[in-house]
């Protein structure tokens, strides 16, 4: 393959968006290097600060967030922007009323884990400013995730991998770190329909609703299960690396509604983490849903928003939209007693 630099790509977008992706890529360099050094520029350990959702606000998030402001701030295409680390999205000084774009971002997703040198990521998503020529308010960013003009995600792993759609599919980049080149290294991505991997935090079992109690207990059931097959199971904590993975061999994804905390739809946040993704999934030809909706047609009502989140390979998505959809949910006990659920033993 020919590895073209995502300035090059770029070049064949339009331009104010191809600046807006460069200024979120120039800074997602930036982050890939502090987090890389991490303890030697003094970036582990917790910022002694929390965020609106109440989670503790790591050293990394504080500077992954500032890194971007910064550069949206200098972008003449940005006319606001939003963050997990923020109440309030910030209304750019110099382009609130005649910036095209709204960004909307995890500054770093999945955190908690630095220390344990686990993978973490950016996400971003990127939105029209619908009332051009006035700045645009949190109303303006409240806008269904279909409508997204661009997302993706940076996972700073093994390789620093930028995943991104402008809505014409999925292109890979990977970071060289020799010369601070974004590369093309994966053109048209696609997730493969079928599965036998899921990931999932089972001590979470107890509180989930009967459709993913009934679809965790077949792919637990294996071979002798109603799906006739062993699946294997993962749980990284980054949702990030989740999908990562799912963009390279396949696998569903669950963060459902459960009764833990019942005044909460979900864990992850609509707007700057389970938007993008689903855009990302979905121009990879795999599905994104609630359960019950598709996440892209989800119109937010705030911007902090929680959602469940079944994300992944698409035959194994709409298998778990049936069990939703099935007003006979309930049915796991009975369905070990035969070999399959759609093949009856004796027919
Ligand atoms: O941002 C939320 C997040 O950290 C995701 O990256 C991850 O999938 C999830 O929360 C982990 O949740 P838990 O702590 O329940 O394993
Ligand atoms: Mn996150």
């Amino acid at each position: 393959m020919n590895h073209i630099t995502l300035e090059q790509w770029l070049a064949g977008q339009n331009p104010a968006l191809a600046a807006t992706l460069g200024a979120i890529m120039q800074s997602c360099a930036r982050i890939s290097d502090a987090v890389a050094l991490g303890a030697l520029v003094d970036l582990h350990g917790s910022a002694d600060a929390s965020n609106t959702h109440g989670e503790v606000q790591k050293k990394l998030d504080l500077f992954a967030d500032d890194c971007l402001a910064r550069a949206l701030a200098a972008c003449d295409h940005v006319a606001a922007w939003a963050s997990e680390e923020h109440d309030d999205p910030t209304i750019s000084e110099d382009h609130g009323n005649q910036g095209e774009y709204l960004v909307l971002f995890d500054p770093l997703d999945g955190s908690s884990n630095i220390e344990a040198n686990i993978s973490v990521g950016t996400i971003f998503s990127v939105l029209a400013h619908p009332y051009r020529g006035t700045t645009p308010g949190d109303a303006g960013f409240l806008q269904p995730g279909r409508k997204q003009v661009a997302a993706g995600y940076v996972v700073y792993g093994p390789s620093t991998v930028l995943m991104l759609s402008c809505g014409q599919g999925v292109s890979a980049f990977t970071l060289d770190h020799r010369d601070g080149q974004w590369r093309q290294t994966r053109e048209n991505v696609q997730i493969s329909p079928q599965t036998r991997e899921f990931a999932i935090n089972s001590s979470n079992q107890r509180f989930w609703e009967k459709p993913v109690q009934r679809y965790v207990a077949e792919c637990l059931a294996g071979e002798a299960g109603p799906r006739a097959r062993d699946f294997n199971m993962r749980w990284v904590a980054s949702m990030v690396a989740e999908v990562h993975r799912i963009f390279s061999r396949g696998g569903v994804f669950l963060y459902p509604r459960d009764t833990k905390e019942p005044r909460k739809a979900g864990r992850l946040r609509l707007m700057y983490e389970a938007a993008p993704m689903a855009f990302l999934i979905e121009q990879a030809g795999g599905a994104a849903v609630t359960g019950t909706q598709s996440l892209l047609d989800m119109i937010p009502d705030t911007l902090h928003q929680k959602v469940p989140v079944i994300l992944g390979s698409r035959e194994e998505v709409e298998l778990i939209v049936r069990y939703h959809a099935d007003p006979n949910e309930n049915v796991s006990s009975q369905l070990f007693k035969t070999r399959s659920l759609f093949v009856q033993p004796h027919a």
